[in-house]
């Protein structure tokens, strides 16, 4: 037996699936998904295969050729689920396992029609990186196992399916009411990056290969929000190499999304708190687009490698923001990043295992360490290799990488063995083994300044001593320079400086969730009453984790703030993603009082 992925019962000496073809109806009244997974298997096999799942019914398992095959379900691990353990008869090719899944499933919301724009017709979404796949799946859930697939997915004939995958002609219907639409994804993928929203959608092209889904009260906004998104392919080619995946489509999803954006290939899914109404937030675009070289392409071969896919793309978005926006844009992004990393080390503690990028997170749920710590640490880090190379070199070197490794997940060790072998000596020159190992923030790291970004920070500082912005100066910002701005000020000011500010910049009435959630966190953590009820409708309202955890930790600093949270969490969290309900618990654990 040999187990690599802390995270699956996934074996490597097991024949491992190279298809998957799905069977499945969505049924809205049940909330379950319910039909058959067929596994093909590379070649005859026999033995155990042992499978990934999460709160799935099975009902049934058969060889192709429709021969039982003998299986047990393991005991519940509170982490990954229950082994399915397939007893394979000589010469199995493929196995059909048929399943249900439970209204609870982990990686799947369903949303009432009250939680969406049109009010009119329920909606269902995925979610299924990190070790979701199982729970709607029967797989080997491990992102070191790639597979091609198809899909058959039946749905009330009113909504629309779509998924990580092309969509392919024949379908119809056969119930009454209902009807099958079928995918296609002919690149091998892991099995985190399969992906499924059903609801009432509409879509609108802007480009020749890109195209922005959402239900039809947002879909005009959405598309004049990411009309920009062709230049960024177009960008992100000329950086990274040819664009491999066909299409690059995106869905906008209801606000209880738990994420800001996620790559699922073919079909980025993002939530709709990015409509700022001004473009202003299109940098998760880029970011999720800039998964399709490093992510999707090269995959980190367990979470314990998670930075290389978080990493690498932070860095990679930064590039195609420099690109678009100039040096003093990118600079922006990296100040905004450096705080969320700050932050985040700070939660966790500066010698914390969950601040170094190479992990080890046997027993760790990886959804409950999620942070900044990957994405900026591990950007710095590869910003780092950068600069000491020469963007020249660095530039040749990344597409030597993503050509060396595509369609191939990876670890940390493979990747700096051909990091060594392609520009020998620089790793031990910057200490990549302190970077990668040890915990907290190496004192080699990288700055990025500019003078605009001085200018902010050192006036938002010197509020308590009386520093203002002028009224020409809060007109210049653009709304990330804001955003640095608002991140500088202390986390508690008095009643006049809230007052000032808000009326100075109009903060609460905003659109851009951004600098409106600073602004907000601010004020919450103030006790600054005429920001409660804005407070309240945001928290009714959206579910990204991004916002909840530091709006539900600013409100536990005041008993009536503490009181206010509870209120809204007791009303709204049967609306929250499983995911969202579980931060937000874990920050009101720590209130005091
Ligand atoms: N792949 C991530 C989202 C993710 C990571 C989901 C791990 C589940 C487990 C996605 O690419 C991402 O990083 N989204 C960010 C956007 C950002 C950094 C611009 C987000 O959701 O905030
Ligand atoms: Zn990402």
């Amino acid at each position: 037996m040999s187990r690599l992925d802390p995270h699956s019962y996934f074996d490597t000496d097991q024949p491992r699936t190279h298809r998957l073809a799905l069977e499945i109806a969505v049924d809205f009244q049940r909330q379950r998904v319910v039909g058959t997974a067929r596994l093909d298997l590379g070649g005859p096999s026999s033995g155990p295969l042992d499978l990934d799942t999460k709160a799935l019914v099975i009902t049934a398992a058969a060889t192709g050729a429709g021969q039982p095959i003998p299986y047990a379900l393991g005991a519940e691990d509170p982490i990954l689920g229950r082994r399915l353990r397939l007893d394979l008869p000589a010469r199995t090719a493929q196995v059909v396992i048929t399943y249900e899944t439970a209204p609870e499933a982990v990686g799947l919301q369903w949303l009432a029609p009250e939680q969406t724009a049109g009010k009119r017709h329920p909606f269902m979404f995925t979610q299924f990186q990190p070790i979701h796949a199982r729970s709607m799946i029967p797989c080997q859930d491990s992102p070191m196992v790639r597979a091609t697939y198809h899909a058959a997915v039946t749905i009330p004939e009113a909504l629309t399916a779509v998924m990580s995958a092309g969509p392919q002609e024949g379908g119809g219907s056969t119930e009454p009411g209902m009807r099958t639409m079928l995918f296609e994804m002919p690149q091998a993928i892991p099995s985190y990056l399969i992906a499924l929203a059903v609801g009432d959608l509409a879509s609108r092209d802007v480009s020749p290969r890109a195209r922005v889904w959402a239900e039809p009260a947002t879909v005009e906004a959405a598309a004049w929000e990411f009309a920009g998104v062709e230049e960024m392919i177009v960008t992100a080619e000329r950086l990274f190499g040819r664009y491999e995946w066909d299409r690059y489509d995106m869905l906008v999803l209801p606000p209880s999304f738990p994420y800001g954006g996620m790559e699922n290939p073919r079909m980025t899914f993002l939530t709709p708190t990015l409509l700022a109404g001004d473009r202003s937030l299109v940098d998760v675009v880029a970011h999720e687009l800039a998964h399709s070289w490093t992510g999707n392409l090269v995959t980190n071969a367990t979470m314990d490698h998670f930075w290389l896919n978080e990493g690498f793309t932070v860095w990679a978005e930064r590039r195609i923001l420099e690109a678009l926006h100039g040096e003093a844009a990118a600079a922006v992004s990296w100040a905004i990043g450096g705080t969320a990393l700050r932050e985040a080390i700070e939660r966790f503690g500066a010698d914390s295992p969950y601040t170094v990028l190479r992990t080890q997170l046997e027993g760790v749920d990886p959804d409950d360490v999620y942070s900044s710590v990957p994405y900026e640490k591990g950007s710095l880090f590869v910003g780092l290799l950068e600069r000491t190379v020469g963007r020249e070199r660095f530039d040749r070197f990344i597409r030597a990488y993503i050509e060396r490794f595509h369609f191939t997940s990876i670890t940390t060790e493979e990747l700096m063995a051909f990091f060594e072998q392609q520009l020998p000596g620089v790793a031990a020159k910057v200490g990549a083994d302190e970077w990668l190992h040890r915990p907290g923030l190496p004192g080699n790291t990288p700055v990025f300044r500019s003078e605009a970004l001085e200018t902010l920070t050192v006036l938002a500082e010197g509020w308590t001593g009386g520093a203002r912005p002028t009224a020409a100066q809060l007109k210049a910002w653009s709304p990330s320079e804001l955003q640095v701005y608002l991140q500088h000020l202390p986390r508690e000011l008095d009643e006049a400086s809230c007052r000032w500010l808000d009326g100075a910049l109009n903060l609460t009435a905003r659109g851009n969730y951004e600098i409106l959630v600073e602004w907000l966190t601010i004020a919450a953590g103030s006790d600054y009453e005429p920001v409660f009820g804005r407070v309240r409708e945001v928290l009714m309202k959206v579910g990204r984790m991004k916002y909840l955890r530091p709006l539900f930790g600013a409100l536990g600093r005041h008993p009536r703030t503490r009181a206010l949270a509870r209120e809204i969490y007791a009303a709204t969290a049967p609306s929250y993603h499983t995911l969202s309900r579980r931060v937000v618990e874990s920050v009101m654990e720590k209130y005091d009082g």
